[in-house]
């Protein structure tokens, strides 16, 4: 009987299998968080039939009710339109999910072991459950890892779905496919991949999961598995890198007289590097980054060799939340006794998402310094009190609170640290920052109108920039070169060109 082996959860009646309602071969969806929903709803509206497994009953019953149980802008909508068209199906029961899909793409995160090395227990523990299954289900079913995860993880896996199954060694096919989406663009991200990379060492196999993404744009690109694999390694760790760039000469033009972000975007002008991710700021968060390349570091030392790049991508990251708060205290002096308003929780704007938010340290180095600090976040605050409780352990407890609203946060606060660029704090009104006891913004984004602010009479202090430019650069603007950028060299910062983590 499907289901008895549940280990987790109540197991929901089996429906009847309803008619094909897609094209070609039934997918299947193992994960149903940012990687794996997008992905399930990106396959329906591109014509699939896709079971989604949520092990999580809570989390599965809201998805089977159309509400994803994190936030992330139009995906409610698309969800609920998918599971309305009849292509997408929620089930909490694997069997469920085995005995229509053929195809099958695994979703689980891959956190880091406490040496940085990657954790495929829940990838590897949840393969043993559904090799259990499969006895029950005859047929083919191949196997997809789409969680960032070392070369050779698809081959363990294949080998624990055949213990489990009882088959034979070599008789259940395995690929990579990497993911390349990011949060607060997840599902057009998904829906419009720059290039669909899979990594398989039978040629048949790779095809069956290529042929998955009929219809969808981006260039295919058949690849070994540990090729795929490394592919996503290896972009992370550029995209980091590139950031981590910008973030080292952030100080550097802050001492010489001078605007990084003016200088990174003539620099990404040259073709050869391109302006995306080129950006100065608190720093890289989320998920993914930190996590990969520790795991890229781990596998390289397992291999007897060292990544200095990397590590001083890591580093570089490392130290920046310090200096967001030397900026911070060099304009309003020792921050000992002084109450700030940290605004932006989550680890970029457009996420519910604090997994390695850079408002973590920016909160214990707030702390450390002896400042009281006021916290807000349009989406994130309830995520990120939840994690709150080790940070308060280590003595901020009174010093921190949450408040409601922008109005709340900056009316109690001298000054305001802006980690996360909302377009509510982009477009709040001149006078909420006039709420401010000692009218002054530090923007580590670089994402407010400072015109704006400065004619409601609001200090503005950025990051990367001559701090004696507070009340305007100085007349360059003839002296930097292109139509393009004259046109924005205003005092306003230009928007990022890509989301930057
Ligand atoms: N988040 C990103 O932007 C991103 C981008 C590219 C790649 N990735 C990679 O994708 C993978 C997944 O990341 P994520 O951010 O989607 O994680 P997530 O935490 O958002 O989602 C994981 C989901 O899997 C569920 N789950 C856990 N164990 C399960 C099981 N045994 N069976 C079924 N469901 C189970 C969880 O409840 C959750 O819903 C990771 O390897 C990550 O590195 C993430």
């Amino acid at each position: 009987m499907r289901g008895r082996h549940d280990p987790r959860g109540s197991r929901p009646p089996r429906r009847a299998p309803p008619a094909s309602k897609g094209d070609g071969e039934t997918l299947g969806v193992v994960g149903l968080g940012h990687v794996g929903l997008a992905t399930a709803v990106a396959f329906a509206r591109r014509g699939r039939e896709v079971w989604g497994f949520e092990v999580d009953p809570e989390r599965a019953r809201g998805l089977q009710e159309g509400r994803p149980w994190f936030a992330e802008e139009g995906l409610p909508e698309s969800l609920a339109q998918c599971l309305r068209s009849g292509r997408l199906h929620v089930t909490a029961d694997r069997g469920e999910l085995l005995s229509h899909a053929q195809v099958i793409f695994l979703c689980l995160t891959t956190p880091s072991r406490p040496d940085g090395s990657v954790d495929t227990r829940f990838l590897e523990e949840e393969c043993g459950r559904l090799g259990t299954h499969l006895r029950d289900e005859p047929g083919v079913r191949t196997f997809v890892v789409k969680s960032t995860a070392p070369p050779g993880t698809a081959e363990q896996l294949a080998i624990r779905l055949e213990k489990a199954s009882g088959r034979a060694r070599g008789t259940i096919p395995v690929a990579v496919n990497p993911e390349f989406l990011a949060e607060g663009s997840l599902l057009k991200d998904a829906l419009n991949p720059s290039r669909i990379v899979v990594g398989a060492e039978d040629p048949v196999v790779g095809a069956r999961v290529l042929s998955a993404y009929r219809g969808f744009p981006g260039e295919r690109v058949l690849l070994t598995s540990s090729e795929a694999a490394l592919v996503k390694y290896a972009s992370n760790a550029l995209l980091a890198l590139k950031i981590s760039f910008a973030n080292e000469l952030a100080p550097l033009a802050e001492r010489a007289g001078a605007d990084v972000y003016r200088v990174l975007q003539v620099v990404g002008q040259d073709p050869r590097l391109g302006p995306h991710f080129l950006r100065a700021g608190p720093g890289f968060g989320g998920s993914c980054f930190t996590k990969d390349l520790r795991g890229l570091q781990a596998f390289a030392r397992d291999r007897g060799l060292s990544l200095p790049l990397v590590a001083g991508a890591l580093e570089v990251n490392a130290r920046q939340a310090r200096h967001v708060v030397d900026l911070l205290e060099g304009a309003l002096g020792l921050l000992a006794g002084r109450t700030v308003a940290l605004l932006g929780l989550a680890f970029k704007a457009g996420t519910d998402d604090v997994r390695d938010s850079r408002a973590y340290p920016i909160l214990g180095e707030l702390l450390k310094r002896g400042a009281r600090v006021r916290l807000h976040d349009p989406v994130a605050t309830e995520n990120f009190r939840r994690e709150l409780p080790t940070l308060i352990a280590h003595g901020g407890g009174d010093s921190v609170s949450f408040c409601g609203s922008l109005s709340e946060a900056l009316s109690s606060s001298e000054a305001a640290l802006l980690q996360a660029d909302w377009p509510e704090y982009r477009d709040a009104p001149a006078e909420l920052w006039q709420l401010l006891g000692a009218r002054l913004v530090v923007d580590a984004r670089r994402s407010v109108d400072e015109e704006r602010l400065r004619a409601a009479g609001i200090r503005y202090r950025a990051l990367g920039r001559d701090p004696s430019w507070e009340s305007g650069p100085p007349g360059t603007r003839a002296r930097v070169p292109g139509p393009r950028f004259r046109r924005k060299a205003s005092n306003r910062t230009p928007r990022p060109s890509s989301p930057n983590p």
